[in-house]
């Protein structure tokens, strides 16, 4: 469910991005607060056609239920039609729909060892994150590697810095400038799967930490994750959530193989109501619920951002691609609506589990 929220502040913070504040009325205060790590899934109109976003918020998690800050960090993407308008556009006081934060990418704070391996945007919810376990856990210490382009392009560079400077003994900052020369020392170039599993061990002891947190375009997740694994990390102790997917990492082969029977029909439950609808030759489970419920939830429609799982109750279903969800989540029956077509005449998902 969308709730109307207005814009409080926007702040430019690279020449391709922008943090907006986004106020919450009182009575949505309990609604709005997140975990460490969540997004928001936001809804606008430009030139009359909805657009729907998710953004990750990169405030620390509010302690008291009254203040809830929700800010999120858009970077200008090729071709973004929300990214473009937030950086030209938008105003202090514009309307802007949000549902409640949600996404699984999360970091509860308490006792231990995290580090986080980012790459551009990918710092939005791990800022969140790093600056609540600090402020909330004194015993807690996080490391962060992340990688950019330049230190102009850079996002949260301020914040970082400051986390840096009161949290000297328990946050650990390195950074990589894959299009700058760097003081000695200080690693430059891509930070792939060599780079990393050279740099990694000098930093701390992989396989002692409680929790990794990966989070960029799709090439350096995967990478960072083979050098993990490679180094002994744990897999349930890696977390991942991928923000920008390059046309490679599309399995266009898998649409091609899904038979799906002439005729089909999907029943879904969603916020405690169900429905049954016929699927049309070719389209997504997503859009034919879409045709009758236009409360479903989704934002990419890409199989990246996990806003339209649900709980397949029945009947087989193919994805064509599938960034988001975890293999423990696939094998306890999750799927992508967005990204699902029906294998057998039946199938029932559920959107409320
Ligand atoms: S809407 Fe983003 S994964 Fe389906």
């Amino acid at each position: 469910m969308f709730h109307p929220l207005r814009v409080s502040a926007i702040e430019r913070i690279t020449d391709d991005a922008v943090a907006v504040t986004l106020s919450v009325p009182p009575e949505l205060r309990e609604t709005f607060r997140h975990t460490p790590g969540q997004h928001l899934n936001v809804r606008y109109r430009v030139d009359g056609e909805e657009i729907r976003r998710s953004y990750s918020i990169c405030a620390p998690a509010a302690e008291k239920p009254d203040d809830p800050v929700l800010r999120v960090g858009i970077r200008m993407v090729d071709g973004g039609t929300f990214s473009t308008y937030a950086l030209k556009e938008l105003a202090v006081g514009d309307p802007v729909e949000a549902m409640a934060p949600t996404g699984r990418f999360v970091l509860d704070p308490r006792p231990g060892h995290y580090a986080a391996i980012v790459g551009g945007s990918g710092i939005t919810p791990v800022l969140s994150m790093a600056a609540t376990l600090l402020a909330r856990e004194p015993l807690a210490r996080f490391c962060l590697i992340r990688s950019d382009r330049t230190a102009a392009s850079t996002m949260f560079l301020d914040e970082v810095a400051d986390l840096k400077d009161r949290h000297p003994d328990r946050f650990q900052l390195v950074t990589a400038l894959s299009r700058e020369e760097q003081a000695a020392g200080l690693p430059s170039g891509r930070l792939d799967r060599e780079r990393l599993t050279e740099l990694l061990p000098a930093l701390l002891s992989v396989p002692d930490v409680d929790g990794w947190f990966l989070c960029g375009p799709l090439g350096l997740v995967r990478g960072a994750e083979s050098a993990l694994r490679a180094l002994g990390a744990n897999r349930a102790r890696i977390h991942q959530e991928i923000f920008h997917v390059a046309d490679e990492g599309a399995d266009p082969a898998t649409a091609s193989r899904v038979t799906s029977p002439s005729e089909s029909r999907l029943t879904a439950t969603l916020d405690g109501r169900s429905g049954s609808w016929p699927v049309e030759n070719g389209e997504s489970l997503l859009d034919t619920m879409l045709r009758s419920r236009s409360d479903a939830p989704y934002a990419c429609k890409g199989g990246v951002c996990g806003t339209c799982r649900a709980f397949l109750v029945s009947g087989e279903v193919e994805m064509d691609r599938n960034f988001a969800l975890e293999p423990e989540e696939t094998g306890a029956g999750f799927v992508l609506a967005c990204q699902s077509r029906p294998v057998t005449p039946e199938v029932e998902l559920d959107f409320d589990r």
